[in-house]
Parts: structure tokens; C-alpha cells; sequence
């Protein structure tokens, strides 16, 4: 029964001319493909739509958190874990160099000194920097080969700059003004427990 049913839609097909039957295909085969579409965005929410929902859990979780160490292995944790970037982590200001501090994903440099690499320069313009392309970046230190593009984000205290985020992809171009600002956002639930110096100790 089934095979001539078919038979008799192959049947039909044939006989319609060609033109005719390639704009019925090709309507088919947008629908199908559209529904897809559909379908993937429905369960994957815009990078706005996730940064939004990671600052409102990042926020109960630091609110009133006094430990900076703490609250900073938190962030970079679920910064990763939300976009799965190859790695997530701050370095912290310790004299005239950033000491690696909380961080996820492999080993990385330990220290860097002022206004050197992506995050020295960061901290010395006190702002962020995006980085497409990390080859393209005079000076870039490769803590991994596998690093391509790059953003930097200051933590703040007015013009003192405490640790900076710093977030490494695989893919070059990763990041744009959406991620700085967000991020920067993200950088400011620390700002708290970072400036307050006795809380590394407690
Ligand atoms: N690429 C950074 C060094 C740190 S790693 O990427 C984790 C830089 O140029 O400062």
C-alpha cells in the first residue's frame, strides 16, 4: 500500500514539468530549512538574552559575597560554561604585575608585567580591549596556541584598575561591543569585594 502510494507521488513528480518542479522542491526544502532556523533560535537564546540571564544569577551569588578570590572563580566559571569560550580567568594586580588568579581552562602565564601583552595593556589604558584577530596584536602573549581572538576587561575602582577579565576563543573575531559592555557589567559585581583589600584574607 505504502510503496504505491509512493510510486504514484513519484509518478506525479515526473510529470510535472522540470521549472515546475524544481520551484515546488525548493519551497519545500525553504519551509524545512526555515523551521530549523526556527527551531535553533527558539532553543538558544541570543548572546544579549544569555548575558542578561548570567548577570542576574552572577549577581545573587556575589551579592554580599565579601571575598574577591571567591566571587572571581565564580564568574569565570559560569562565563564558560554559558558560552564555552577556550578560557575564562583574571589576572590580578600585584604591585607593577598581574598574578594569574581564579581562571578556567588550561594553564596559563602566571605573571605579566605592566602595559605588556593584551591585559598589561589593558590595565595601563584602563579600558577594554577587544582583540580579533590575536596575531594582529603587537606584543600579544600566547599563554595557548590555540588562542585567536581576545577581550580584555579592567576591573574598576575609579581610575585604579584591581584585576582584569580575561576571556581567549579559538575562533578569530569572537567577541564585539556586545560582550565589552555586558562584560563590563560582569566586571563591576566584583568591584566590591576586590577593593576591599582585607577580604582576599578573609
Ligand atoms: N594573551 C594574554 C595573556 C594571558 S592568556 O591569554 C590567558 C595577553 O596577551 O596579555
Amino acid at each position: 500500500m505504502t510503496r504505491v502510494v509512493a510510486s504514484s507521488v513519484i509518478e506525479k513528480q515526473n510529470v510535472l514539468p522540470d521549472k515546475k518542479r524544481q520551484c515546488v522542491l525548493l519551497f519545500f526544502a525553504t519551509f524545512a530549512s526555515k523551521g530549523r532556523i526556527v527551531e535553533r533560535e527558539r532553543k538558544m537564546p541570543d548572546k544579549k538574552e544569555k548575558y542578561l540571564q548570567l548577570i542576574a544569577s552572577l549577581r545573587s551569588l556575589t551579592e554580599g559575597e565579601p571575598d574577591a578570590i571567591a566571587n572571581m572563580a565564580n564568574v569565570a566559571a559560569a562565563i564558560k560554561e554559558t558560552f564555552g569560550f577556550f578560557w575564562v580567568g583574571f589576572y590580578i594586580v600585584k604591585g607593577n604585575q598581574l598574578v594569574l588568579g581564579p581562571f578556567q581552562g588550561p594553564m596559563a602565564c602566571t605573571r605579566i608585567a605592566y602595559g605588556k601583552g593584551v591585559c598589561g595593556t589593558a590595565w595601563k589604558e584602563r579600558k577594554t580591549l577587544i582583540v580579533p584577530d590575536v596575531d594582529a596584536f603587537p606584543g600579544h602573549i600566547a599563554c595557548s596556541r590555540f588562542s585567536r581572538s581576545e577581550i580584555v576587561v579592567p576591573v574598576m575602582n575609579g581610575n585604579e584598575v584591581g584585576a582584569v577579565l580575561d576571556i581567549d576563543s579559538e575562533r578569530l573575531n569572537a567577541f564585539d561591543e556586545t560582550d565589552a559592555y555586558y562584560l563590563e557589567k560582569i566586571a563591576e559585581l566584583i568591584h566590591p569585594s576586590l577593593f576591599d583589600r582585607g577580604n582576599f584574607d578573609s
